[in-house]
């Protein structure tokens, strides 16, 4: 092959791949895709940041008992497929461009284009209702039944 050969099949390919990459709309597979390159399973799948893909993609994103503590209280991983079993895609969707408690990336989800957030919604309902709804979240200072992980900044050498 010549250089111009490579040009042009290189723009070829491109071409091919550009349009199912790129503004194709929502679709659950770019959902998906999302999903798992913006590590939304790390909080919203239970063992996922310990164990990976080890977790089957079935018993995925049902939220987590285990919450955050911090300055806000307490925050709990939302069950992502009931969250989504149970609204329409346009409430689902305001619902997602709200903001709420740290850690969940909030701005990340408000950076995503509509395609891209109605892409995760259709992944979602595609997995199906599973798991239970995550505990409420608790306000500063109040008592914490569960396991969590405390989000406070700590001095090198504090004890
Ligand atoms: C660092 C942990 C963390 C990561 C990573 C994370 N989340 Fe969250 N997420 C949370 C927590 C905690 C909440 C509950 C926040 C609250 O109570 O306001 C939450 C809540 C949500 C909610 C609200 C659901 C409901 O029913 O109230 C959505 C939607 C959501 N996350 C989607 C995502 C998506 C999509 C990703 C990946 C792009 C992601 N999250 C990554 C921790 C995380």
């Amino acid at each position: 092959m010549t250089a111009q050969h490579y040009t042009a099949a290189l723009a070829l390919a491109l071409f091919t791949i550009a349009p199912a990459a790129i503004g194709a709309g929502p679709d659950a597979a770019r959902g998906r895709y999302l999903i798992a390159i913006s590590g939304c399973n790390d909080c919203h799948t239970p063992g996922y940041a310990q164990q990976g893909e080890r977790i089957p993609e079935a018993e995925r994103l049902t939220g987590m008992s285990v919450g955050f503590s911090g300055p806000w209280g307490v925050s709990y991983p939302a069950n992502l497929r009931l969250g989504a079993s149970l609204l329409g895609e346009g409430d689902w969707m305001a619902m997602a461009r709200r903001s709420g408690l740290p850690p969940m990336p909030w701005t990340a989800l408000q950076a995503m284009s509509d395609d891209d957030l109605r892409s995760i919604y259709r992944y979602l309902r595609g997995l199906g209702a599973a798991g239970q709804p995550a505990p409420t979240a608790l306000a500063p200072g109040q008592a914490i039944n569960t396991p969590h992980f405390v989000f406070v900044p700590q001095m090198p050498g504090a004890k």
